[in-house]
């Protein structure tokens, strides 16, 4: 299971990582993408950074909400789920816990729940891409 959130993670980041993964090959991805068809940009952009050029489609926010959900990132109701979270800095090497560094992109819950999840999935990746470029 470890292996698999790094893996997805991994995908999120993919091109900052170079990770030596075919996204493609990934289930998630394919599984979201036939209930929330999105253009190629928009997975482009969404896996290398977490931002999709179209967030004003409500598919394109919704797309980025079921991956959340389907990689435990987020739990059904789109809070985050810290046990994965913290899975996932770990796999960074991070020194501080998940609610240190993660805890202020929280989102306070709104009526467009796919949007809530977008802002909060984009928050998570900004957040470790600038520790990362911090570095
Ligand atoms: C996502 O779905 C659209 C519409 O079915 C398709 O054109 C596109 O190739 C799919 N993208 C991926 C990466 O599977
Ligand atoms: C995220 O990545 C996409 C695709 O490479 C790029 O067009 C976009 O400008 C990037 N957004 C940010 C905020 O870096
Ligand atoms: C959202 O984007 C999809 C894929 O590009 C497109 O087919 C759809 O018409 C857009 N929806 C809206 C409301 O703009
Ligand atoms: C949180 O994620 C873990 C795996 O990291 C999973 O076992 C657990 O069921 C998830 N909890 C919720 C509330 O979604």
């Amino acid at each position: 299971m470890f292996y698999f959130y790094a893996l997805t993670f991994c995908c999120l980041l993919w091109l900052l990582f170079h990770c030596s993964v075919n996204c493609s090959d990934i289930n998630i991805w394919r599984e979201c993408n036939e209930t929330y068809p999105v253009p190629d940009a928009t997975l482009i952009s969404f896996r290398n950074n977490g931002s999709i050029p179209d967030e004003n489609n409500i598919t394109a926010r919704c797309f980025t909400d079921c991956y959340g959900k389907k990689t435990n990132m987020l739990t059904s109701d789109g809070s985050f789920n810290w046990t994965t979270l913290e899975h996932i800095l770990s796999n960074f090497k991070m020194k501080h816990t998940a609610m240190d560094v993660l805890g202020k992109c929280r989102k306070d819950p709104s009526d467009d729940e796919c949007m809530q999840s977008y802002l909060s999935l984009k928050c998570v990746a900004e957040t470790i891409l600038s520790l990362i470029n911090a570095r």
